[in-house]
């Protein structure tokens, strides 16, 4: 795993990383009670990163104690208020781990609409950890790296890794949930890498504007919903499914449990207070599209859709020009983004800044 070996000098303290972002087959939607700032999920997850919707960061730490403080540019947009924030939030946990006071600069872009449903949060932070860990010269492997992006965001841990990701919750119930940066307890792994099956994700994009209610609120409203528990129980079985269906390649078995995890996942989010809604009417459009293309004419796919309005078309990769046709062709349909399995983070030679 290239995240083992720090590629910058440590007088350079510069280092430019791509991530993929990932899309959950089981999805992560709650953290447990006093685990909150740790996201510590209700639920072990799965999912597989991306290789077409990456972000690339590149962190430069200031070593000579020059810079006031931490500036962040996300798209060519320098950030301010709480998105900055959450950032900064970051930049101190690894300032926390190398034991040095610098400030940073750091420069990210996405090569897909952020806060819209594609997690950016999940490249984003993934990206960010590998490449401002390594700008410090901290060696750490991809599981404890893992564990500091979990922090920050909790879909990131997974992108920590190529192919097909399980994020373990890795507590047990009531056990203390105090806990170092480094505590590897709820931490991703790589199932399977991005060569073991030709997956593709048709991304639907309907409305690239960016969403009202972030995930990271969401995570804590899961409990007031009363399908919550139903939900967390049912995913119990959903994992083994999956997992089943992963080894074994077989579609006709992971598609109907991805498509029911996330319709639990979105009635979780409906039945919650405050209730989060985050469909549009052409998410819909999409969703009855998918359904009757597959139960009237046998076009093998199914849908799944994050914290946003865009729905995320999973086939496998001999059905993909014909589903991109067919959901391009969708008058709510702005745009749409294939991508099949991606590799873990990477390291870049060309900085950004
Ligand atoms: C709905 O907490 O990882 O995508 O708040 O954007 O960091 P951010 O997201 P995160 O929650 C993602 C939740 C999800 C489902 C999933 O990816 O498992």
């Amino acid at each position: 795993m290239i995240v083992e070996c720090p590629p910058a000098s440590l007088s350079e303290r510069k280092a430019t990383c791509r991530a993929g972002s990932n899309i959950a087959f089981i999805k992560y939607w709650g953290v447990a009670g006093s685990g909150e700032d740790l996201n510590i999920p209700l639920n072990n997850s799965i999912s597989m990163t991306l290789a077409d919707a990456h972000t690339t960061t590149t962190v430069a730490w200031d070593g000579c104690v020059c810079l006031p403080e931490d500036t962040v540019v996300i798209d060519g947009v320098q950030l301010e208020g709480g998105p900055a924030e959450r950032i900064v939030a970051h930049l101190d946990r690894l300032r926390a781990l190398a034991g040095v006071p610098y400030k940073a600069r750091v420069v990210s872009n996405n090569n897909f609409p952020m806060a819209s449903g594609i997690a950016s949060s999940a490249s984003g932070f993934a990206a960010l950890t590998v490449a401002g860990a390594a700008a410090l010269g901290l060696r750490l492997n991809a599981t404890r790296l893992s564990a500091v992006a979990r922090q920050a965001s909790g879909s990131a841990s997974r992108s920590l890794f190529g192919g097909f990701v399980e994020w373990e919750r890795g507590w047990g119930r009531g056990e203390s949930e105090s806990s170092s940066l480094l505590d590897t307890r709820s931490v991703a792994h790589q199932m399977y890498d991005e060569n073991h099956w030709a997956l593709r994700d048709v991304i639907a994009i309907v409305s690239a504007g960016a969403k009202r209610v972030s995930s990271s609120s969401g995570h804590r409203l899961a409990a007031t919903s009363p399908l919550n528990a139903a939900r967390t129980q049912c995913v119990r079985e959903w994992l083994k499914t999956v997992r089943r269906a992963i080894a074994e390649r077989d579609f006709s078995l992971l598609g109907p449990v991805l498509e029911l995890d996330a319709l639990a996942m979105h009635g979780v989010m409906m039945t919650s207070t405050p209730s989060l809604l985050y469909w549009q009417p052409g998410t819909l459009q999409v969703l009855q599209a998918v359904r009757s293309w597959r139960e009237d004419e046998g076009v093998p796919v199914y849908f799944t859709i994050d914290a946003g309005p865009n729905v995320h078309l999973i086939c496998e990769a001999d059905s993909a020009s014909e589903v991109e046709r067919r959901v391009g062709a969708l008058p709510a349909v702005e745009r749409v983004l294939t991508s099949g399995p991606g590799t873990g983070p990477q390291f870049l030679d060309g900085h950004l800044f």
